[in-house]
C-alpha cells in the first residue's frame, strides 16, 4: 500500500518512528508529512532515512509536481501520528496552509488520526468538536489512552502504541494491505490447522491448533491477487472462499500435500501445528482395555520436519528448468522464555535450524494464542531484520506477514 504518515508537533513525535517502521517492514511503501512544528521535535532526516522518501511540509517545495494534489491521490491510506489539538483543529476546518492539511483535503482513501495532548485540550469543548466533526466526516479518530503525559501530569491524551495505531489503521483498510494486488497471479500454499496422528481407528494424538491465523493468512493472501492453496489439516473454521483445498489429516500426509504443491508455489507459509511425534504404530482396530489388568504402553516416533523438508525440496527445485522465481519459505514460532533465552533468542536460533526465509514468532503464555481472536508477533528475516512487536487481529497479522513475503518475491 502507499501510506501518507501524517505527524503533528508533538513531544510523541518520535513514537511515529516506531510506526513508520512497522508500516515499511511489512512491505509499505510511506511518505511521511510532518508538520513544521514536528520538525522541531524530530528532524526531517529522520524521516528520510526512515522511508527512503524526500520529506518536506511545505506546498512550496517541488511546485511542479503539485505534491498535496499527487500524494493525497495515491495514498491508500492517511494516517496522522500524533494528531495535536492543532492538527485536529486545522482538519476540522478545512484548512489547507501545509503540505499535510491540504493533503488530507485530497484524500480518497480512509484516514485514520491518533491524538495526543494533554488531557485538558483533549477534554476542551473546542477539540470534542472537532473530532466529532472528523468522525461525522468517516475520518477515524482513535482514542487516545491514559497514563503519564509530557510532564508530570497524567490522564487521557497519550499518544496509543505504534502496534496499536498500525492495527487500527490497517484495520480502517478492510483489514490490511488489501487488494493493491501485490500477489497478482501469484500461487501461495498455507498449512493450515493441527494434525491427528492415529492411535486406532477412533483415537488420536491432536493439538488445540484452531486454524484461524491460517485462515486469515489465506484472506490476506487472496486479497493481494494470490492464487491460494491451502493444505487443511484440523480446524475450527471455515475456510474462506476461493482457496483450493488439500485436506490431510496427519504430520506424514502434510508433509507429501506440502511438497507436491511446492513445484508451483511462489510462497508457503507454515501456520499448521505439525505434530512433532506419532504412535510408532496404529492399530487396525480399535485398541481394547486389557483383561489382564496391564495398562497400554504407547511409543512415539519423530515425525519428519517440513518446513525443513520443504526448505531442502526448494533447493533442488530452484536449479531445475521450467522454474522461473524464487520460492519464499516461511514459518511460525511458538516460543516461551525459559531458563536458558528468552522468546527471541530461541526464535532466531530457531530460524537458522529451519533455513527458512522468515519467521514468525509468537510469544506464548498461558492461554494467549490458540482460539484467541487477535495476536502479537515478531516477525525475523534471514537477512537479519527484526520486526517491532506487531500486535491486532489475526488478519492484521496475516496482512503483515503476507505483505513481508511479498516484498520478498519482489526483491
Ligand atoms: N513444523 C513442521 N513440521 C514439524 C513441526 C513443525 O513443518 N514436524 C513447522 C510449523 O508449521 C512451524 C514451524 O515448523 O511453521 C515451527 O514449529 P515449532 O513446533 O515451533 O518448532 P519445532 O521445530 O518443533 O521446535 P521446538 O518444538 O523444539 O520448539
Amino acid at each position: 500500500m502507499r501510506i501518507v504518515l501524517g505527524v503533528g508537533g508533538g513531544i510523541a513525535a518520535y513514537k511515529a518512528a516506531s510506526l513508520l517502521r512497522l508500516f515499511t517492514e511489512s512491505g509499505h511503501d510511506v511518505t511521511v508529512i510532518p508538520t513544521e512544528a514536528a520538525t522541531r521535535f524530530v528532524g526531517t532526516a529522520t524521516w528520510e532515512a526512515l522511508s527512503g522518501h524526500p520529506v518536506s511540509n511545505s506546498v512550496w517545495d517541488d511546485v511542479d509536481k503539485v505534491n498535496h494534489v499527487r500524494l493525497g491521490h495515491e495514498a491508500d491510506l492517511i494516517v496522522v501520528a500524533p494528531a495535536t489539538a492543532d492538527v485536529l483543529a486545522r482538519a476540522a476546518a478545512g484548512l489547507a496552509d501545509d503540505l499535510l492539511t491540504g493533503t488530507l483535503l485530497m484524500a480518497r482513501g480512509p484516514v485514520v488520526m491518533a491524538p495526543a495532548m494533554h488531557t485538558e485540550m483533549w477534554r476542551h469543548a473546542a477539540t470534542r468538536a472537532n473530532v466529532e466533526v472528523l468522525r461525522s466526516r468517516g475520518i477515524t479518530v482513535i482514542e487516545p489512552t491514559s497514563g503519564r503525559l509530557t510532564g508530570a501530569d497524567s490522564g487521557p491524551g497519550r499518544l496509543p502504541e505504534p502496534a496499536d495505531i498500525f492495527a487500527a489503521a490497517l484495520a480502517a483498510t478492510d483489514g490490511g494491505g488489501a487488494g493493491d494486488g501485490a500477489l497478482q497471479g501469484k500461487r501461495v500454499t498455507i498449512s493450515v490447522g493441527g494434525t491427528r496422528e492415529a492411535l486406532d481407528p477412533v483415537r488420536f494424538l491432536g493439538n488445540r491448533s484452531s486454524g484461524k491465523q491460517g485462515m486469515a493468512l489465506a484472506e490476506a493472501a487472496l486479497a493481494q491477487g494470490a492464487l491460494v492453496t491451502l493444505v487443511l489439516a484440523h480446524a475450527e473454521v471455515a475456510p474462506p472462499r476461493g482457496c483450493d483445498i488439500v485436506r490431510v489429516e496427519s504430520a506424514l500426509q502434510l508433509r507429501d500435500a506440502v511438497l507436491e504443491a511446492l513445484p508451483a508455489t511462489d510462497v508457503l507459509v507454515m501456520a499448521a501445528a505439525v505434530a512433532d511425534f506419532r504412535p510408532a504404530e496404529t492399530a487396525a482396530t480399535k485398541i481394547k482395555k486389557n483383561d489382564d489388568g496391564t495398562d497400554p504402553v504407547l511409543t512415539l516416533v519423530r515425525n519428519p520436519d517440513v518446513l525443513r523438508d520443504a526448505v531442502l525440496a526448494r533447493e533442488a527445485l530452484l536449479g531445475r528448468d521450467g522454474r522461473d522465481g524464487p520460492l519464499v519459505i516461511a514459518g511460525f514460532a511458538a516460543e516461551t522464555g525459559d531458563a536458558t533465552a528468552d522468546p527471541l533468542t530461541h526464535a532466531r536460533a530457531k530460524l537458522a535450524r529451519k533455513g527458512c526465509d522468515f519467521l514468525v514468532l509468537n510469544v506464548v503464555g498461558s492461554d494467549r494464542v490458540f482460539g484467541a481472536d487477535s495476536n502479537e508477533v515478531t516477525i525475523l528475516d534471514a537477512g537479519g531484520s527484526e520486526s517491532a512487536p506487531l500486535r491486532g487481529t489475526k488478519r492484521v497479522v496475516a496482512d503483515a506477514v503476507i505483505s513481508h513475503a511479498a516484498s520478498l518475491l519482489a526483491r
